[in-house]
């Protein structure tokens, strides 16, 4: 099945061309420069960017997949969750190629996305990777999924307030480093030579019913122990590398703690912040240890992108799910919302 997917759900203006998880163009414009001067992203900026650059990223993912607009027979589409004038852009676009073209549409959850990222350009079934325990870890998005059917994931956790990149964000914030804080804080961080002082306190939540996190109060804890120092760049390092390090200490406890509840012999992890090349090597090392089968997207597929949508869509559509140009934004996700909330099994 050849795929065009489309993902406009936050600051990423983003097209891809799928043929069976195989990505033949992956074309990203990120609106990013021009949110960071404001530490996060402001909504009205990044609907215009879209507007502005979806045609021009169109045009070059399907001329760098090499394919014709009348090869495509599928269009995937980012739903929600998102900012909804953002995902209004990337849906009418999709929906005028579906109506253009005459082939379905078919609109796939964001952080499900997230989740089916890593097997892009794998060649891997399904059915061989069921089930499996999943962690989206993004800047909007901290959860922990059982997956017995990839269709419908189970949340078996969340976050409680922020989410693990919202706190990278807010944490380069407070430090004046810019936006988004992720890469910032890793580079920072590398450059720390001092020994591990665990500064910061970390949020474990072990009577909580989920699997839950909670960043907030590292956040605040950056706030006071940044405006009590010297604010010099050393001290910024320093900072970086405590935070980097806490905030890796409660992923890890949080993954093993998801992986002996589901007792899964595979896990999967995706979202912007497995960019960071710390919490890669620990997540490694400990799916090694452990002996778990670990599926970890291509950096490239880390963060935002349209061709873990239009993978995702050709599952479904494989699946037998048919929508019709009637589907709309769903800020709140199709999948990841408060009807699933209500389902987070109790421990
Ligand atoms: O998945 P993503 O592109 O967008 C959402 O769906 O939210 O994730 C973006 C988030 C941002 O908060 C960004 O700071 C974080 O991913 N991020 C990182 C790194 N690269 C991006 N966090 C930690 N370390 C990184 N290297
Ligand atoms: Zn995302």
């Amino acid at each position: 099945m050849l795929t065009i997917g489309f993902e406009t759900s936050c600051d990423e203006t983003s097209v891809s061309v799928v043929e069976n998880g195989m990505v033949l163009s992956n074309e990203v414009s990120s609106s990013v420069h021009l949110h960071s001067e404001y530490g996060g992203v402001v909504p009205e900026i990044a609907s215009r960017h879209h507007v502005e650059y979806i045609v021009s990223v169109f045009e070059k993912a399907l001329s760098d997949s090499g394919k014709r607009k009348e090869d495509l027979e599928l269009v995937a589409v980012t739903q929600g969750p998102g900012l909804p004038g953002s995902l209004l852009v990337g849906i009418t676009f999709a929906k005028a190629v579906s109506y253009a073209l005459d082939i379905p549409i078919i609109g796939v959850d964001h952080v499900q996305a997230h989740l089916y990222s890593p097997l892009l350009n794998t060649g891997a079934e399904m059915k061989n990777i069921l089930p499996f325990t999943g962690l989206v870890l993004s800047g909007g998005h901290t959860s922990v999924f059982e997956c017995h059917d990839m269709l419908r994931p189970e949340c078996i956790g969340r976050t409680l307030d922020d989410a693990v990149g919202e706190a990278f964000d807010k944490a380069a914030k407070i430090m004046d480093l810019g936006y988004p804080g992720g890469p910032l804080i890793e580079k920072m961080a590398r450059s720390y030579s001092g020994k591990k002082m665990s500064i910061f306190p970390k949020a474990y939540l072990k009577d909580s019913p989920g699997i839950d996190f909670s960043f907030s109060g590292i956040k605040t804890a950056v706030l006071y122990y940044f405006r009590a120092s010297d604010k010099s760049d050393n001290e910024k390092i320093r900072i970086s590398f405590e935070f980097q390090e806490a905030v890796a200490d409660v992923v890890m406890s949080k993954i093993k703690d998801a992986v002996e509840r589901t007792g899964h012999k595979r896990i999967i992890v995706g979202g912007g912040v497995i960019n960071n090349e710390r919490l890669r090597q620990a997540i490694k090392e400990f799916s090694e240890k452990a002996r778990i089968r670990l599926y970890i997207p291509e950096k490239q597929y880390c963060s935002d992108n349209a061709a873990m949508v239009a993978g995702l869509g050709e599952l479904l559509y494989a699946s037998g799910i048919r929508m019709d140009l009637g589907i709309n934004a769903e800020p709140n996700g199709t999948m990841d919302n408060k009807k699933l909330e209500k389902k987070i099994k109790k421990r």
